[in-house]
């Protein structure tokens, strides 16, 4: 209910000002706060992502809460506590972790990403679903990122808090990213809501690029222009930033990224030697069958230009051969 789901939220902003007091302002947090400075992060960009540490303490968020008046049983359905199985008793869920707050659009905290300080499994602790939480609708760093996105008419999206955070200290003011999980509809409704544009930069693993595919193609259908930036294999846009620095990333990666098709035609061509007349045959026909799968007409007549030139084909056997494909599959 109503009243119910503002305590929770209300019980959320107390958390996170506290955790975030902790970080910033105690000798408990200092371990917290060299990692943080360690991995680059100014005291500044702390306070405007409001980072924070949750202490290596089992209730002290509980007799906070406890104290100003909430209800705990409450704040256990909002997903800051959790019931112990041996004891019954309640405890806080975040303990020893880099806090990351969750806000909604409007700038209200409704979750939290726990990170490990050092190699602790998992690696990211997070809310789980609850009456004001709802993972894949949420979009981190959007309330913060907004402004920007709008005026910009363009989001880039990230894999990572840390992204995030670490894209804005380079001027990249309009990152947000999902929460772990891959992009779902009413995310990709989310974000056209405030942009027509949109960039995918993900992780440069395997993993990262199947994803950029997967996240396209969701982003697409919602009617967004999109985009991709490739990363060097092994490196998110953090590691980036760290080995390259801010200016590289904005230049190098963001105004360097590419359109969904361009990406699709580096991934093909990857792992192929075009050199070898089976391959190349292979790849024309892969290519072939992407171009067929584009809504826009104007786009296919490009793409399948491009692609004679290339190979220095026909217009027409590619189109005869794009037919034949087209029946095969349907
Ligand atoms: N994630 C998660 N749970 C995990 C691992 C990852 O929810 N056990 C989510 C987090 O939102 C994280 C994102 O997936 O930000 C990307 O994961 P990963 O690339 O592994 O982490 P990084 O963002 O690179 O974090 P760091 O640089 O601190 O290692
Ligand atoms: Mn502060
Ligand atoms: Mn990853
Ligand atoms: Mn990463
Ligand atoms: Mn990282």
């Amino acid at each position: 209910s109503g009243e119910k789901d503002k305590a929770k939220r209300e019980g959320h902003d107390l958390a996170a000002k506290f955790y975030h007091h902790v970080l910033m302002n105690t000798e408990q947090g200092k371990q917290a706060y060299d990692y943080l400075v360690n991995r680059g992060f100014s005291t500044e960009t702390m306070e405007h992502f409001q980072l924070g540490y949750s202490p290596d303490q089992p209730e002290v968020l509980k007799e906070l809460l406890e104290n100003r008046g909430f209800d705990l049983q409450e704040m256990e359905e909002g997903g800051l506590l959790f019931r112990q199985e041996s004891s019954w008793e309640l405890r806080d869920r975040f303990r020893n972790r880099i806090m990351f707050p969750i806000r909604d659009v409007q700038g209200r905290t409704v979750g939290f990403g726990g990170r490990t300080l050092g190699e602790g499994e998992p690696k990211y602790l997070n809310s789980s679903d609850s009456a004001i939480f709802h993972k894949n609708e949420m979009l981190y760093g959007i309330d913060l990122a907004r402004p920007d996105i709008r005026k910009q008419n363009t989001a880039v999206l990230f894999e990572g808090y840390v992204d995030v955070i670490s894209a804005n200290k380079a001027g990249v003011t309009n990152g947000i990213a999902s929460l772990g999980t891959s992009l779902s509809d009413r995310q990709a409704q989310l974000i056209r809501r405030n942009t027509e544009r949109i960039i995918i930069c993900y992780d440069g693993d395997n993993a990262g690029q199947g994803a950029a595919k997967k996240s396209a193609e969701i982003l697409e259908r919602q009617g967004l222009t999109v985009q991709v930036a490739v990363l060097p294999s092994g490196m998110d846009p953090d590691d980036y930033i760290q080995s390259y620095g801010t200016e590289r990333f904005r230049k190098e990666v963001i105004e360097a990224s590419v359109p969904i098709m361009s990406f699709k035609l580096q991934m093909l061509k990857k792992d192929k030697n075009l050199q070898d007349e089976g391959e190349r045959l292979q790849y024309i026909e892969e290519v072939l069958k992407e171009i067929t799968h584009l809504s826009k007409a104007v786009e296919r007549d490009f793409y399948l230009r491009q692609l004679a030139d290339e190979f220095s084909l026909s217009l027409d056997a590619l189109k005869q051969e794009q037919f034949r494909l087209y029946k095969q599959e349907s």
